[in-house]
């Protein structure tokens, strides 16, 4: 009897161990895989938890690419909303005065929206954001000719600009509101040189700013001009016009434009224009006397290389002030003139004329071809840097 236990106590022993060795071996696997889903938000396709900062959702596929919708999330409860289509900033809810939630800037729900090629909406730009004359720039004995897509002239990185390319996604913890992207354009894309290796990365931090930090290396000397494309209106409300939004802007001078809207080269004062920002104006106090509404380039004043506060817009209404910080030399205000009402939103709302405004962080346009403007040009060796930042905030209720 007692050897028969003794057996028996040896068997179950051995197979405890082995039973808890197995058990050590889940266990060891579950602990790798949490620490992979913890450690990279952006491959953990599961719905929103509660302590994540990033998530992420499937969004479907262009180009035979899996499509995601990053969600960001600070501890104000501002939720932004990125796609890796186009490096896209989707969707912005913010609180008003009233502590009302509401979207302030122009997107869709869907990849099918952007996949109908809307104006550039929230979008990341490039190769080249704004126009180059006729498509057509020299480096040194070269000339380069670039897709055509506005008229006669290039605009946003010609037909298939980083706006409508996917993205591959950086892991980064989702414990961060930070989403990382990089895009590989090769050398000959939309005709420009060289392979360029771009990355941004776009951070949403407490304050309630979503900041974007652009960097790239190339292995040919190539322009470079990133942007982003965002449409704001801060009333968050697309049926009412942005004319009231006030606008501030440290500019004393800007790029006046041809029938073309090709700069001319001509650095114009503000002075005694509807240019003149460096006081705080209603947006459509002056806009009758400016042909088609605001589509300049403005030349800020700087005062550093730092990502200095160059722009405030204002809704007293809603009492939301978005201000733009930047390292760029220049800012395109934009009046949503092109917008007609033939695109509607996801709720069906036709998006009119003045409905939304861009404040386009750049180098002047058309630098390739206007030597006297700040370069563009980006030489293998060199790592192309620049950071800008949107601030939503609410002046205090008086
Ligand atoms: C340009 C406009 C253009 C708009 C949408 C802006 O950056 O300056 O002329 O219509 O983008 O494409």
């Amino acid at each position: 009897m007692a050897a028969i236990n003794f057996k028996k106590i040896t068997n179950l022993y051995f197979l405890k161990v082995i039973n808890n060795m197995k058990k050590l071996q889940q266990a060891f696997l579950v602990a790798l895989v949490s620490l992979f889903f913890l450690i990279s938000c952006n491959n953990n396709p599961t719905t929103e938890q509660s302590m994540k900062k990033c998530s992420q959702t499937s969004w479907g596929t262009a180009d035979n690419k899996p499509v995601n919708l990053f969600t960001l999330t600070n501890s104000k409860g501002d939720i932004v909303k990125i796609s890796n289509y186009g490096g896209t900033v989707t969707s912005w809810l913010t609180a008003d005065k009233n502590g009302k939630i509401a979207d302030v800037v122009v997107g869709f729900d869907s990849l099918s929206g952007y996949l109908a090629k809307p104006p550039y909406f929230g979008s990341t730009i490039g190769r080249y954001g704004n126009r180059i004359a006729k498509g057509i720039f020299s480096i040194d004995t070269a000339t380069y000719h670039l897709a055509t897509n506005n008229g006669a002239n290039h605009l946003h990185g010609g037909n298939k600009g980083f706006d409508k390319v996917v993205w591959d996604v950086v892991p980064t913890p989702d414990s961060l509101a930070s989403l990382t992207l990089h895009y590989l354009s090769v050398d000959g894309e939309e005709g420009y040189p060289g392979n360029l290796d771009v990355t941004v990365v776009f951070t949403l931090s407490d304050d309630n700013t979503l900041s974007f930090d652009y960097s790239a290396t190339t292995d040919k000397t190539t322009p470079v001009n990133l942007t982003n494309h965002s449409y704001f209106n801060l009333t968050g409300d697309i049926t009412q016009t942005i004319l009231n939004h006030r606008l501030q802007v440290h500019a004393d001078k800007f790029t006046p434009v041809d029938t073309g809207l090709i700069t001319t080269g001509v650095l114009q004062d503000v002075k005694e224009t509807p240019f003149d920002f460096l006081q705080p104006h209603a947006i459509g106090e002056r806009i009758a006397s400016v042909p088609g509404g605001y589509d300049h380039n403005f030349v800020l004043n700087r005062t550093t290389a730092d990502n200095e506060l160059v722009a405030t817009v204002t809704d007293a209404v809603s009492g939301r002030v978005l201000e733009v910080f930047t390292t760029e030399p220049g800012m395109q205000f934009y009046t949503g003139n092109f917008l007609d009402g033939t695109i509607k939103t996801s709720q069906g709302i036709a998006i009119q004329q003045h409905t939304a405004l861009c404040l386009e962080t750049q180098h002047f346009p058309d630098s390739p071809n206007k030597l006297a403007f700040p370069t563009t040009l980006l030489k293998p060796g060199e790592k192309y840097h620049t950071v800008t930042a949107y601030k939503v905030s609410v002046a205090s209720v008086k």
